[in-house]
């Protein structure tokens, strides 16, 4: 299995200073692990709770971070369930919460889970623990419910004609033939487009099958219960739904420590082409 590069590692690792004294630092996507083993190395008496929804990605994580001994647990969980497990670890409030969103390249690189178009597989899209797959939206969800999914979660201009393709083309089984049906959608002019377009589409989907903006809800109002005052949370996004959730979610009850968003400079984004679109904001708790 490949590497997944930390996106704005350097810039995650001192946004959360308020860790030099030691405390209870929260990865909710801890994935590939490179994060938290920047955040552990630096503050060296923290300990973390790591978790991910992705089994795959729990253990390269169990791997790069056994080094850190009794310092991590790590657990099977989506973030938006954090509330319980805290309540399940005995644990009342934290010091930090970072998430980094979106997917890693290990899911990405992974054919047989179909989240990229750019290779043949299953439609699937499931992180874990999910109660649904890209299946059941692209080939159970009626016209409207699926025109609204990609219209909402892409602004993509040509969506009802996407749609009216998916449909007229079910049962779709693979990401080709998903590809096929949107390309073959589009009219003339926008077809040299369709690399694009089909990202867009691929994305909205998968956001649904995740139902990404919803858990990202859940953990920018548990973190206001969660965090003690002075602690910090930090959420790298990819999408501009999710860092308008993150923007308007931090203005009640946080000092915004990122006026402006950061984001990744010309070498990080040339070295890292996936991080060319990510936005990390801090907040703390007041
Ligand atoms: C971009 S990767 C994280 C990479 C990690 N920061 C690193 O440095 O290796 C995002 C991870 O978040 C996980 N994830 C996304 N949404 C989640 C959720 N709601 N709950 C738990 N994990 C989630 C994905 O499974 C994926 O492994």
């Amino acid at each position: 299995m490949g590497q997944h590069t930390s996106v704005l590692l350097k810039e995650v690792v001192e946004g959360f200073e308020n860790l030099k004294n030691g405390g209870i630092f929260v990865d909710c996507t801890v994935g590939g692990g490179g994060h938290s083993e920047g955040l552990l190395e630096k503050y060296e008496k923290i300990s973390l709770i790591g978790m991910d929804r992705d089994p795959v990605a729990l253990e390269v994580a169990k791997d790069r971070l056994s080094k850190f001994g009794q310092r991590v647990r790590l657990f099977q969980r989506n973030f938006s369930d954090l509330d319980e497990l805290l309540d399940d670890l005995d644990v009342e409030k934290v010091d930090g919460i970072f998430a980094d969103l979106g997917l890693s390249s290990f899911q990405i690189d992974s054919e047989d889970r179909g989240f990229s178009f750019k290779k043949s597989g299953p439609l699937d899209m499931q992180m874990g623990l999910n109660t649904k797959s890209a299946y059941d939206v692209v080939n159970g969800y009626e016209a409207e419910k699926l025109e609204k999914v990609i219209r909402d979660y892409s602004e993509e201009r040509f969506a009802r004609r996407i749609v009216s393709s998916i449909i007229e083309k079910r049962p779709i089984k693979s990401t080709n033939e998903l590809v096929e049906a949107i390309f073959s959608s589009l009219p003339s002019y926008a077809k040299k487009d369709w690399k694009k377009i089909v990202t867009r589409v691929f994305q909205a989907i998968r956001i649904e099958v995740n139902e990404e903006l919803e858990n990202l809800s859940k953990l920018i109002e548990i973190s206001k219960k969660r965090l003690k005052k002075g602690g910090r949370i930090g959420v790298i996004s990819f999408h501009s739904l999710e860092d308008r959730i993150v923007k308007y979610g931090l203005k009640e009850g946080f000092v915004i420590i990122t006026k402006k968003p950061i984001v990744p400079d010309y070498d990080e984004i040339k070295m890292n082409p996936r991080s060319r679109s990510a936005k990390l904001r801090i907040g703390e708790r007041t």
